[in-house]
């Protein structure tokens, strides 16, 4: 089944690879003011109000890339009412910051990671602290000035609709599109069947277009598909977003990197590479183990951590000796390997951007720096919470993982976190202790990233719920 690329929202399939984006908090204080703002995103007149992005495949890059996310009080406020609401996944209804807090079912439980200076109460957004938020829009330019024009454009229909900006968040690409840890970044995303273009190499298999997209056509790794009892003129070509804000230590980072370094007598770089599987130029380790390797775009992908039946012939790497078991990309994307004799189905696409100052190494300082965006899937608590819970922050029973969470993302405990690379000298395994926690959580937002035609129907369904409530107040009834 092709997915109807006009209906879903651009960033999903493909990304749109900004240079500049901000991110606007918004709250809509009635229906009506929510129902105007999703009718001006979605009108067509782009000389009146920027419009949503969507899939359709284009010649020309578009100058600006506009998303639309919901939360469920944002449905709630389009007068979505709680039965259709009901249908929505839990996940999704209960909100990040109330997931974020469930409590601990064992002592070294630390459920999604948001602890401590990460807990939500510490949030800048989406914490029980911070103002509810309805909408997040997201806006992505490719230079700055285009950021400032196209943000006037939105705020001036935010004004008109008497919609509040709570927040926003700004974020700039950095040079070669590096994150503040100084790694490449958005090589790797999962390849969602019906996404047009040239797929490009990177032997993973192909993922259901369901595992992403809801949709009664669309078929998930289960069989199934989210969008379960949605009605479909609001599901349709729907997914969902883990919207955070992460702030990342790199002093904290260089300075683990260098004391390890010195301690196991090994290139500061080589561990750098060891802890997320890349090195910083993006060149996978399992394919140059022992230095940089090229990094063209062909093969910077093309690579997994063993043979698979779809490629028999490859480096069997295991045991973790080129690239760690527990490396990010590893533990967070074991590729080809199969978990319970199937492909596994937690795939996630991302799109985040670096915020804040560049670190300078000469200078070192604590200013707020990091990674915001999206994380996208098609069920919350199966793709985005099973990583964060099991795979980043669980000390898993597993060989090469027991007593350790994810070296750049874990909430590391007080006393420091601990990582495992193997080793073909006497020193095997080499043992890397008191890790600090690299990342921590600033904010959070699940969203619903409605289809077109869902952004239409809410629009339209503000709009009645607006004037149904104008008429029982005309009558003197409560609406
Ligand atoms: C500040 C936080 C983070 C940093 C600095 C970071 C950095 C990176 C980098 C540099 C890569 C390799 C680039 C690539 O292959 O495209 C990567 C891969 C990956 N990251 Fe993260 N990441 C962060 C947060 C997250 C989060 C929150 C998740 C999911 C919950 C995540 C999931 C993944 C996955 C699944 C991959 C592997 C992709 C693949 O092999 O297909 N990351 N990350």
């Amino acid at each position: 089944m092709t997915p109807d690329l006009a209906d879903i929202q651009a960033n999903i399939l493909r990304g749109y690879r900004a240079g500049h984006a901000r991110h606007f908090a918004l709250s809509a204080p009635t229906p009506a003011a929510a129902g105007a703002l999703l009718a001006a995103v979605t009108s067509g007149d782009e000389t009146a109000c920027p419009q949503v992005t969507t899939a359709a495949p284009w010649t020309h890059k578009p100058a600006y890339c506009l998303n639309v996310g919901l939360t469920s009080a944002g449905l709630s406020a389009c007068g979505v009412p709680p039965a259709m609401l009901a249908a929505f996944p839990l996940a999704f209804r209960q909100g990040s910051a109330a997931r974020s807090s469930l409590p601990p079912t064992s002592p070294t439980d630390v459920g999604l990671g948001d602890i401590g200076t990460s807990a939500p109460g510490r949030w800048i957004l989406g914490g029980p602290a911070t103002g509810a938020v309805h909408l997040l829009i997201s806006l992505g330019t490719g230079n700055a000035p285009a950021l400032e024009d196209r943000s006037r454009q939105l705020r001036d229909q935010f004004a008109a609709d008497a919609i509040v900006e709570v927040f926003h968040h700004d974020a700039t690409a950095l040079p070669g599109g590096a994150v503040h840890f100084g790694y490449k970044d958005g090589i790797s995303q999962p390849w969602i069947d019906g996404t047009p273009g040239q797929r490009p190499e990177d032997l993973q298999p192909t993922v259901p277009t369901g595992d992403f997209l809801l949709g009664r056509d669309y078929r998930n790794h289960y069989r199934g598909n989210f969008l379960a009892a949605i009605p479909p003129v609001l599901g349709d070509n729907g997914t969902y977003s883990a919207f955070r804000i992460l702030r990342q230590d790199v002093e904290a980072f260089e300075t683990f990197l260098a004391l390890a370094a010195e301690h196991w007598k090994l290139p500061p770089e080589l561990m750098a590479a060891k802890l997320l599987g890349r090195w910083r130029n993006g060149s996978p380790l399992v394919l140059t183990p022992d230095a940089p390797g090229p990094v063209s775009e062909a093969h910077i992908n093309a690579y997994d951590y063993a043979p698979t039946a779809a490629h028999p012939v490859f480096f069997d790497d295991d045991i973790g000796l080129r690239c760690p078991i527990g490396a990010h990309m590893r533990r967070l994307n074991p590729r080809g390997a199969l978990v319970m004799g199937q492909p596994h189905s937690r795939r996630i696409v991302r799109r985040g951007m670096p915020y804040g100052p560049v670190f300078d190494p000469l200078h070192p300082d604590h200013a707020e720096r990091g990674l915001v965006g999206h994380f996208i899937c098609g069920d919350i608590e199966s793709q985005f919470e099973f990583i964060q819970r099991f795979w980043v922050n669980q000390d898993l029973a597993t060989s090469g993982l027991r007593g350790t969470r994810d070296p750049i993302l874990g909430a590391q405990p007080d006393s420091g976190g601990r990582f495992v690379m193997r080793s073909s000298d006497t020193r095997d395994p080499i043992i890397l202790d008191n890790l600090p926690r690299l990342v921590e959580t600033r904010g959070s937002l699940y969203c619903f990233l409605p289809g077109i035609g869902g952004l239409r129907y809410l629009a339209s369904l503000s709009a009645k719920t607006a004037s149904a409530a104008k008429t029982a107040n005309a009558a003197g009834e409560a609406p």
